[in-house]
Parts: structure tokens; C-alpha cells; sequence
């Protein structure tokens, strides 16, 4: 049995690789879904998770593309950070269409559909792989990434209070923490690569967005899906792994996952939140491999075992994992609705490829760790 779990883990290895590898535009960019009509953008969020994979699997060719794609997407509406100053002190009511896209079209152009399109997470992930890419080689940073990294600031600097779209592009009218983690890990991280003024910049961000997270917890503890909420998130996971805001073990942090495991968590599979009716709301991979990461730096190597073993048992016949998994749902009436609109659940999502790479190689580092020490 476990034999047959770790070949079917290698398979699925090698299968992820391939198809992010093989669904990299040449632009750089990453389709989220290749199959889904609705998922053929590329999203800073989904990018930043797909690329590194990449990474801690060797690729750094695909990942140095990926960077690039985003400097130059952004990079073409620059001029929204120079004006942003002035129209926010102008009184008009917030416009849209003043901020930076959460996804663009493979080339590299905004999406100019209506769906929620302000949300600041991605940006500051983005400035978190930039990071990681650096961390791992010893080449230098780029001078169109460091403008990319000091356009990023700018605008975090102006728009980090300001309610947006949370990671699953809902709520538009809040803050929310698990963004703020986004934020607080990609500022940290970028800091040591860039010269002092901007390094102090970022720095100064990072501890005032740190601070407002730990101000607004919720009275009894537990971080807020979103400030002044009652209910939690599964991205609020984030906060602790990988982004670093606090320790695993904090306080506040293991109340946090503690109600993510009661509310949301069955057998293994991991809901984005108890009201979350999208496709009824099912278990997501995403969120069970970003469980079983947090485990592991908490320390609990068995229950990020089990997550594996979840997450490896929902492949699909030609190795597809999907997005979400509708086996245990919080509104199954809401599934064929969603079925009807858009479709099966996006399969393959790559993000959800990329979180099996990520929670593989922790776990292998890891159990490699183990060994060293045990000889
Ligand atoms: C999710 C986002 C994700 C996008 C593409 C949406 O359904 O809520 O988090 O970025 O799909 O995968």
C-alpha cells in the first residue's frame, strides 16, 4: 500500500512537471487552467506558486521567464503608480480600473472583462518569488526587477489598506489578512536584495501591515477571514507558512488552524471557508498541500503524510489533479448550478500541480534531513 502511494507519487511528479513545463506561454506567463474557459489568464497568485515549484524542482530557466513576463505586464501600466497619488486625493470614488490587474492575458495585457480584477495579494507574492529566486542561485538581481520590486512598493505603500478582493476574488469590500500575509512575506523576503533606500522602504511596510494584522485578530484569538469577520480561511495558513508573518506554533496561529481543522477540513481535504458555496464548496488540493507545508514546519511529519496521501488519491485517470473536489461540500445544491455556468471544476488546475511539487519536496527534504541525522 504505501509502496503503491510512493510510485503513484512519482508519476505524479513527472506528470506535474511536464504539464507546467509544457503549459508555460512563451511569454513566460502560465495558463491557470488549459481546459477551463474561464481560467485562461494568467494570475500573479497562481504564477508565484506554479514558478516555484519550478524552482525547488531545478527549473530555473521557466522561473527567470515567468519574472520577466510579470516586470514587463506590469511594467506596461506603470503609469497607474505615478497617478495613483493624485486620484486618491482627489475624493472621487474608488475606479477599478486605477489599480494593478490581478491577471493578465498570456501576453501580458489586463483583463477588461467586469470580474474582480483589484486584489493586491499577488503583488506582493510576486516580490516573494523574486526573492526565493535569488536565495537559491548567485546571480545578481536583475536591474528590471529591481525597478519591477520598487514598482511594487510604490503601489503596496498606497493601496495596502485599502479593501480589495481577498485571494478567491470575493469580499471585495474588506481586508484581509491572508492578503496582508502576502504582502508582509514578499517585502521581508525582497528587502536584503535591494539597495538601502528601498530596502528600508520595504521594511518600514512590512512591520506597519505586520502590526495592523496582530491589531485586528479577532477577540477571542484566531486570525479573521477577513478584519472584523467571525469566520476563518484556509489561506489564513499563509500567515505562518510560507510567508513567515509569525512562528507555527504562535498563539493566535495554532487557534487559527485549530478551527481550520474542526470547520473546515475532512478527511484530509481542505475547504477555502464554511460559507464558500462555489461548486458547492468542496475540498480544494491547494489548500490541503499549504496545510500539510504548515504541518510540516510544525513538526507533525505524520499529518502532512496523510495530506500527501489525500492529495495524491484525487489524481485523476490522466493524472489531472483538479481544482477543488466535490466528495464533501457545504452546499452540494450549489454544484450543478456552478456545472451548469462554466462547466466540470477546473482540471487540470496548475496550481493545484504546482502545491503537490511543493508539499513533495518539503516533504522529501525533509525525510532526507531525518536521514542525515539519523547516520
Ligand atoms: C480562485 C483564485 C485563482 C483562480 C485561478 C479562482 O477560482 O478563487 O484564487 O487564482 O481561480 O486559479
Amino acid at each position: 500500500m504505501l509502496q503503491e502511494i510512493e510510485q503513484q507519487r512519482a508519476l505524479l511528479r513527472t506528470e506535474s512537471l511536464e504539464l507546467l513545463r509544457k503549459n508555460q506561454h512563451p511569454s513566460g506567463a502560465f495558463i491557470a487552467s488549459p481546459t477551463f474557459s474561464q481560467y485562461d489568464y494568467c494570475w500573479l497568485r497562481d504564477g508565484t506558486w506554479i514558478a516555484y515549484s519550478l524552482l525547488v524542482h531545478g527549473y530555473r530557466e521557466e522561473v527567470r521567464d515567468h519574472i520577466r513576463w510579470v516586470c514587463e505586464s506590469m511594467g506596461r501600466y506603470e503609469e497607474k503608480v505615478d497617478l495613483l497619488p493624485q486620484r486618491l486625493a482627489s475624493g472621487e470614488p474608488l475606479q477599478n480600473t486605477w489599480f494593478f490587474s490581478a491577471r493578465y492575458t498570456l501576453e501580458g495585457l489586463e483583463d477588461e472583462s467586469d470580474w474582480p480584477n483589484f486584489q493586491i495579494d499577488g503583488y506582493g507574492s510576486w516580490l516573494w518569488l523574486v526573492a526565493q529566486y535569488l536565495k537559491s542561485g548567485d546571480e545578481p538581481l536583475p536591474q528590471t526587477w529591481d525597478h519591477g520590486a520598487q514598482l511594487v512598493i510604490r503601489y503596496l505603500e498606497m493601496v495596502w489598506d485599502i479593501p480589495n478582493s481577498d485571494c478567491w476574488e470575493e469580499f471585495n469590500e474588506h481586508i484581509h489578512p491572508a492578503t496582508l500575509a502576502c504582502l508582509i512575506g514578499g517585502l521581508k523576503e525582497i528587502a536584503p536584495f535591494l539597495h538601502s533606500h528601498w530596502s528600508e522602504r520595504a521594511l518600514l511596510l512590512e512591520r506597519t501591515v505586520t502590526d495592523y494584522v496582530l491589531a485586528h485578530r479577532h477577540e477571542s484569538g484566531y486570525f479573521p477571514k477577513y478584519i472584523g469577520s467571525e469566520t476563518i480561511d484556509a489561506s489564513l495558513i499563509w500567515l505562518a507558512v510560507p510567508y513567515g508573518a509569525l512562528p507555527p506554533d504562535h498563539p493566535s496561529m495554532v487557534k487559527t488552524i485549530e478551527k481550520i481543522e474542526q470547520e473546515i477540513t475532512r478527511e484530509g481535504g481542505v475547504k477555502r471557508y464554511p460559507q464558500d458555496t462555489y461548486y458547492g464548496g468542496g475540498q480544494w488540493i491547494i489548500l490541503s498541500a499549504f496545510l500539510g507545508w504548515y504541518y510540516l514546519k510544525a513538526g507533525k511529519v505524520q499529518n502532512a503524510e496523510e495530506l500527501m496521501t489525500w492529495i495524491i488519491r484525487q489524481k485523476e485517470d490522466d493524472g489531472s489533479l483538479p481544482e477543488q473536489v466535490l466528495d464533501d461540500t457545504n452546499d452540494p445544491s450549489m454544484i450543478e448550478p456552478w456545472e451548469e455556468r462554466w462547466g466540470a471544476v477546473a482540471t487540470p488546475l496548475l496550481w493545484s500541480h504546482a502545491m503537490f511539487l511543493i508539499l513533495d519536496k518539503e516533504l522529501s527534504g525533509y525525510n532526507q534531513q531525518e536521514g542525515e541525522r539519523d547516520e
